[in-house]
């Protein structure tokens, strides 16, 4: 079974939030060297059932990936132009995510594995996230396992996940940070909600935040100064906390509201505290991550997930990492996502998926495989 020539055809399907992602990409060996065709992608989300919600709910979110995967997989054949017989690799996302969304994943890709006899390969979700910052414009990319890149330092954070990964060599992996409560895109939508935001909350505080900071001057005179916490920024470890600055947000709202009901119908209001909020979260991160990139000497930093999105944190990111050669720090790249892929997508986990079927990590047993939310990489 499987077909380990110098040209493999993988099929990747994510489903482990609120997008039903399937993508296939062909890829073709020389040397250290593999060049990436993207035939398809596709990503179906389902930001505007959840909207209602606030969040994602998972019943919701299976429900809703039973029935997309079957439609999502015919279109993505078609943009493809291809059969699924010359499919040579299943990648599929194991975890981490929710369990019953990543089941309907495991269940499609095992059922495809039978009828067409195809190898499968579990792919971790983070590591999918690690690897989306591979492709460019244009319908091909390059990937060459032989850079001298590392030590790699990747800061991943998204709606479930903020974490600080040290990556000495590929596929190895030591998580030193992590959040201890709310994850950064989580603490973006729960503060967007109690502001009456729309779901995700990250790029509504963020073009609030943009606004109040390119309106600084014409309203710093104001007497209200709003200053929010930046919980653990000066901790010894790497890790993050959120959730006191949620709260922080709360009082700050009812506070504000027991002196004026409909204080947040002024915009310059909600956009202060937008811009405070985000500058809290901001400069957490990046503090963080450089403090990180001085101790284990980084040569490259990679970003992630949907959180990666935000502008104003590639900004400080890339303005923090630029002084660093003057004060006695070696040059580090830095890489961002293209913003289609900065959120949950499938063909990150088709260039993992690649990486796992060269390296022959085929799921044994399918019957096996199963779904594990928490998986750490
Ligand atoms: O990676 P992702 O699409 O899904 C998860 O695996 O969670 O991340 C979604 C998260 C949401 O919490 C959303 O609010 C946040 O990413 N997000 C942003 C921005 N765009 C999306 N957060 C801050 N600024 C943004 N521009
Ligand atoms: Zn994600």
């Amino acid at each position: 079974m499987g077909c380990y020539s110098a040209l493999m055809k993988i099929l990747a399907i994510e489903t482990s939030c609120d997008e039903t992602a399937i993508a296939i990409v062909e890829v073709k060996r020389l040397g250290k060297s593999d060049t990436f065709k993207i035939l398809a992608n596709n990503v179906n989300s389902q930001i505007e059932i959840h909207k209602e919600y606030g969040g994602v709910f998972p019943a919701m979110a299976k429900r809703e990936h039973i029935k997309n995967l079957p439609l999502v997989l015919e279109k993505t054949l078609k943009d493809a132009k291809m059969k699924i017989e010359k499919v040579d690799v299943i990648a599929v996302t194991t975890g981490p995510g929710l369990e019953p969304a990543l089941w309907t994943g495991i269940v499609f890709a095992r059922e495809l594995s039978l009828k067409y006899n195809i190898p499968i390969v579990p792919v971790n979700h983070m590591e999918g996230h690690i690897f989306s910052i591979f492709p460019k414009k244009g319908k091909t990319f390059k990937v060459n396992t032989s850079e001298k890149i590392f030590p790699m330092l990747s800061l991943l954070v998204s709606g479930g996940h903020t974490e600080l990964i040290l990556v000495k060599d590929w596929h190895k992996y030591k998580k030193i940070g992590k959040t201890r409560d709310d994850a950064s895109g989580e603490a973006f939508d729960k503060v967007a909600r109690m502001m009456g935001l729309p779901y995700p909350g990250g790029p509504a505080i963020s073009s609030l935040a943009k606004k109040a900071r390119e309106e600084e001057l014409i309203i710093k005179n104001e007497e209200l100064i709003i200053t929010l916490p930046r919980p653990m920024i000066y901790s010894k470890d790497y890790d993050f906390s959120f959730s006191g600055l949620k709260t922080a947000v709360l009082y700050l709202i009812r506070d504000l509201r027991e002196k004026n009901p409909n204080i947040l119908e002024n915009i310059n209001i909600k956009q202060k505290i937008a811009k405070e909020f985000e500058d809290a979260v901001v400069e957490t991160l990046v503090h963080k991550t450089i403090k990180a990139i001085k101790q284990y000497k980084i040569k490259t930093l990679i970003v992630g997930g949907g959180v990666s999105a935000n502008t104003y944190l590639q900004e400080q990111m890339k303005n923090s990492i630029k002084v660093l050669p003057k004060q006695g720090f070696g040059k580090i790249k830095v890489h961002f996502p293209s913003k289609a892929l900065t959120g949950d997508n499938a063909l990150m986990i088709a260039i993992a998926g690649y990486y796992q079927a060269r390296n022959k990590k085929f799921v044994k047993n399918i019957n096996k495989i199963k779904a594990e939310g928490n998986l750490s990489l």
